[in-house]
């Protein structure tokens, strides 16, 4: 194979030119909510409930990833640049990430495993297992993510996967 071949081979398994150094930086800018909490919570800024604020940044950051990688279809179809889509696993797995970080706060830390207390907890805030229902949909989401089943380039033309809803 040319060496010209060859380039164009790769090219079009890793998208264009700009795709691998705007990964990186959205790798690390993406890293910067948990960054923040890291620089807070070593400096006294989290606050007098401490907990309560690593759960709601936590969460907010969860929902600002997810909404991110629902738009990405939309708006690669929007602008034509079919690039975006090879950055939509990378968000998505950002958006499971916060959801892991989220309700282990919540769980563990703020509720200690105590299953009657989280209980009670949902009777008076319902939205908890919005939260929790939307979390089990992310699962099966993450966990195929690895595979060609996210619809990266080796999926078949004809072939339905997981992936494609998110
Ligand atoms: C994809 C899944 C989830 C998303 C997108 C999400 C999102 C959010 C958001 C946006 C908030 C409000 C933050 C604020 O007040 O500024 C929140 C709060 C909260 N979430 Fe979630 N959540 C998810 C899953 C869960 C799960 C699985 C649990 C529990 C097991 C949970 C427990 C809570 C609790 C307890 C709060 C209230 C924190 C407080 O005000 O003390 N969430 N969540």
């Amino acid at each position: 194979m040319s060496s010209a071949s060859q380039l164009k081979t790769t090219r079009a398994a890793t998208g264009p030119r700009w795709v691998v150094p705007a990964k990186v930086i959205v790798f690390i800018a993406m890293l910067f909510p948990l960054a923040r909490i890291v620089v807070l919570g070593m400096t006294g800024g989290l606050g007098a409930n401490p907990i309560e604020f690593i759960t709601r940044s936590t969460g907010l950051w969860t929902l600002v990833y997810l909404c991110i990688t629902l738009a990405i279809t939309s708006l690669r179809r929007l602008t034509g640049v079919n690039a975006l889509a090879r950055f939509r696993r990378m968000i998505g797995l950002y958006a499971f990430f916060f959801a892991v970080l989220h309700c282990t706060t919540y769980i563990w830390f703020d509720k200690w495993f105590d299953v009657t207390e989280i209980l009670k907890d949902i009777g008076k805030r319902p939205f908890i297992t919005v939260g929790f229902a939307a979390f089990v949909l992310l699962i099966p989401l993450a966990a195929t993510s690895p595979k060609a089943m996210w619809c990266a380039s080796s999926a078949g033309a004809g072939r339905r996967c997981i992936g494609r809803s998110m």
